[in-house]
């Protein structure tokens, strides 16, 4: 006689099956949320390259982020990330990271829901301050108290982060813990009929 009817197992939980995105994924979220760690693994464990938008950016003006806002203004910079993007989203199916202010430019967000699925990498406050503070190199972040104008940039950006398709939260500690939830969710995502476009 079997141990248990196989009747009184547990309802299997509802997961989605995984399967590997049709559509580039686009990791948005402010300086700090962890977008280029996670990225980075989301897409090994898909298979997919990684390419981190701030680093295309760099290597497209041939210097580094804070050089391109010292000697050129922000609105250069601006004007660079909107075409590396527009670029990087013409090129094979991979993750992408953005840079934090990628997604507030209307023609950048309206081109990555065309072309990509979006995820929003959401922390709070006191993470992307931890997390931010372990380097100096974020032009937007010398401009005062980095508490204060992440705390701003909370309130001005979270409203437009929120149009992305995902939003999951990103959690101190392991990145793993953060990789199997957005996973998990963009695999739910993609099991929505009508989510990804023919
Ligand atoms: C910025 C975020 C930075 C970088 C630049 C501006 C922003 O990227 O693109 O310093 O406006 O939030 P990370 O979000 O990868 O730090």
């Amino acid at each position: 006689m079997p141990d248990s009817d196989p009747r009184d197992s547990p309802p299997k939980p509802n997961i989605a099956p995984e399967k590997t995105p049709e559509k580039t994924i686009v990791l948005v979220g402010l300086m700090g949320a962890g977008k280029s760690c996670i990225g980075r693994r989301l897409a090994s464990g898909f298979g997919l390259s990684f390419i981190d938008a701030d680093a295309e950016i760099e290597a497209a003006a041939g210097c580094a982020i804070e050089d391109i806002f010292e000697r050129h203004g922000e609105a250069a910079f601006r004007d660079g990330e909107r075409r590396v993007i527009a670029r990087l989203l013409n090129q094979p199916v991979h993750v992408m990271a953005t840079g934090g202010g990628a997604f507030m430019d209307a023609g950048t967000r309206a081109l990555i829901k065309e072309r990509a699925t979006s995820l929003w990498l959401k922390a709070d406050l006191d993470l992307l301050l931890k997390r931010t503070s372990r380097r100096n190199h974020r032009p937007l972040l010398k401009r005062g108290d980095p508490k204060e104008i992440l705390a701003r940039l909370i309130e001005e950006r979270y409203p437009v982060y929120a149009e992305a398709d995902i939003a999951i939260d990103s959690q101190d500690g392991p990145p793993e813990v953060t990789v199997a939830r957005a996973r998990a969710a963009i695999g739910a995502y993609l099991a929505t009929p009508g989510a990804v476009a023919p």
